[in-house]
């Protein structure tokens, strides 16, 4: 058992319809030439054709959002658990492994596009957990946990009303596996048992990621990735000028599509 080996470095793909099978297969490919945002969600749509139902950029990832955006997230109340989000979390330090839009639930995006704009000089690497992988590497009783055992997938600033299990086999049949550092128990009894299944998932992320495979994105290369499966970040880095940017997809597979704007900072 070695949750180092879900980490993925994503085969390159020479065109929209090998990125396609390929993130279909293996959750992830890695595509080059892209000139900027434009580009980017103008190959999301050859990529995904009509099943593609939404595209936009999301998140411009680079200390100077983070510092801004930690700015307003540092005023926000506590959640009801005393927590609060960092969203300016020193970037010398590697990411939690996440799915983007875990805070939206059900909305969450099915597809994500890492344009790298600007590579920092030096660290900052990518990293992919392959989230079905990284199932079969943790011992049985947490895979059954994870599958099975609903839990509450608030961030703070954005209670979700329905928990649901860390992995599931989503209507469109798709497999959805997701972490995120705020991952808890739903309230009550049960929640004292919960927690070390919480941790141990935590702890097997944490290993993939800094045990396993990384890789670096240059200037104009895109990870295209499926969101659902795959758990993603980046190592550190203190580069002003490294610049990424987050593009979210939509699908019909998606289990729901949001209709108005997402703002993941908010107020
Ligand atoms: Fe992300």
């Amino acid at each position: 058992m070695d949750p180092r080996r879900a980490a993925v470095v994503p085969r390159r793909a020479a065109s929209a319809a090998e990125a396609r099978a390929l993130v279909g297969e293996e959750g992830a490919a890695i595509v080059s030439g892209i000139a900027d945002e434009q580009a980017a969600i103008a190959f999301a749509r050859a990529m995904l054709g009509e099943d593609l139902r939404r595209v936009g950029r999301q998140i411009e990832a680079s200390r100077s959002a983070a510092a801004r955006d930690g700015a307003i997230a540092r005023a926000q109340p506590a959640d009801a658990r005393g927590r609060r989000r960092d969203l300016s979390a020193d970037t010398t330090v590697p990411m939690p492994p996440h799915n983007d839009g875990f805070a939206f639930g059900d909305e969450a995006p099915d597809r994500l596009l890492l344009l790298q704009v600007r590579p920092a000089r030096t660290g900052g690497e990518n990293f992919l957990l392959d989230g079905l992988a990284l199932l079969g590497e943790v011992p049985a009783d947490l895979r059954r946990f994870a599958w099975s055992v609903p839990v509450d997938h608030s961030e703070p600033g954005f209670p979700q009303s329905t928990p649901s299990p860390i992995a599931r086999t989503t209507p469109g049949n798709r497999v959805q596996v997701r972490h995120h550092e705020f991952l808890a128990p739903v309230r009550g009894a049960a929640e004292v048992d919960q927690w070390p299944f919480l941790e141990a998932w935590h702890a097997a992320a944490d290993t993939a990621r800094d045990g396993g495979a990384r890789f670096r994105l240059e200037a104009g290369e895109m990870a295209v990735v499926d969101n659902y499966r795959m758990l993603h970040g980046r190592h550190g880095y203190d580069d002003p000028q490294r610049l990424l940017y987050s593009i979210w997809g939509w699908t019909t597979d998606a289990v729901a599509v949001p209709s108005g704007d997402l703002d993941f900072v908010g107020v």
